[in-house]
């Protein structure tokens, strides 16, 4: 049998996006199949931006069985979809597509559910009754509040350099929780100079190198600051929380570990082992304890 014909037997998984080449979802998926022994291969694919479903339609009429979404197509999945599970429709965002059982295109976010794994499992970071600082209300912002709410914190203020789309990403979620006055939005000059539990930094301002001015007062004795972004250096917000001596200060590698482990599960129905995988890729990563 010629090498393409085996590779063609080969279940065939993918991510999409633009650019795509820093994209380390390859490297994690593939240890993943290796862990639990599942026979996949998985693939970078770069789409121009007005190419999204095309390049998709292809991938799976060519036999493509998953599909993992990345910037700046999250909402063009959505659109692509023939339905969304409540996450992705509630997020506006989908980075996970598989095809069920009569053949429809699915799409799931599975961001939220990453975060709150790595914040609970590998951080010990508990939500319940805590108060939560978000920074930044773009896409990654509006894909996370659902599931943090659903941990019934004390307080989940929203703070963004443009206020009102902090407020509309408030009020798009106030019904989610436990009561309506819990999530609140403000702009990056208006957040309260007192200690947050956990501060969630969620601005792309960090891809270019800049870092956006919070009050020093947000970090108190136990405040975990935690960035969305992830990087081989620390990023300038975790830098920034470094220097005035935050608990814990990590980046959002063990998000991105967590939110492809629950996609690998929608499209293979088993489990990887995310604190090997850590420790694979971070071998001298102190600030995530192996469990
Ligand atoms: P993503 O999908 O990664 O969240 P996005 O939807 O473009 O990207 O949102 C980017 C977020 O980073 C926004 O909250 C943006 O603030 P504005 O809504 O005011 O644009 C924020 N952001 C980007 N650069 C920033 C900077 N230099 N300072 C402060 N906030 C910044």
């Amino acid at each position: 049998m010629s090498s393409s014909e085996n590779n063609s037997k080969i279940d065939q998984y993918a991510v999409i996006g633009n650019p795509i080449e820093h994209s380390k979802s390859p490297d994690i998926h593939l240890l993943f199949a290796d862990q639990t022994g599942e026979h996949l291969n998985y693939k970078k694919m770069l789409a121009e931006e007005d190419k999204f479903s095309q390049v998709v339609t292809e991938f799976f009429t060519n036999g493509g069985k998953g599909l993992n979404v990345t910037v700046p197509f999250k909402n063009d999945a959505c659109e692509f979809v023939d339905e969304l599970t409540e996450y992705a429709k509630n997020a506006g965002a989908v980075n996970t597509i598989y095809k069920n059982e009569s053949g429809k295109f699915i799409g799931a976010n599975t961001d939220g559910i990453g975060l709150l794994r790595d914040l609970k499992k590998s951080l010990r970071v508990q939500i319940i009754n805590k108060k939560i600082l978000i920074v930044g209300a773009g896409g990654a912002t509006q894909g996370i509040v659902e599931p943090l709410l659903h941990e019934q914190p004390s307080e989940l203020l929203i703070a963004n350099r443009t206020a009102s789309k902090a407020e509309a990403i408030a009020e798009q979620f106030k019904e989610f929780g436990p009561n309506v006055s819990n999530i609140k939005a403000c702009a990056l000059n208006e957040i309260p100079k007192q200690p947050y539990d956990l501060v969630l930094h969620a601005t792309s301002a960090g891809l270019q190198g800049n870092n956006v001015e919070l009050p020093v007062e947000i970090i108190g004795s136990n405040t975990c600051c935690y960035d969305l972004l992830y990087s081989d250096q620390d990023t300038p917000f975790m830098q920034w929380a470094k220097s005035y001596h935050a608990e814990k200060v990590v980046d959002g590698f063990g998000m991105l570990l967590e939110q492809a482990a629950e996609a690998f599960y929608i499209w293979r129905g088993i489990r990887p082992d995310t604190a090997m995988a850590q420790h694979y890729f971070r071998p001298d990563s102190k600030a995530k304890p192996h469990l």
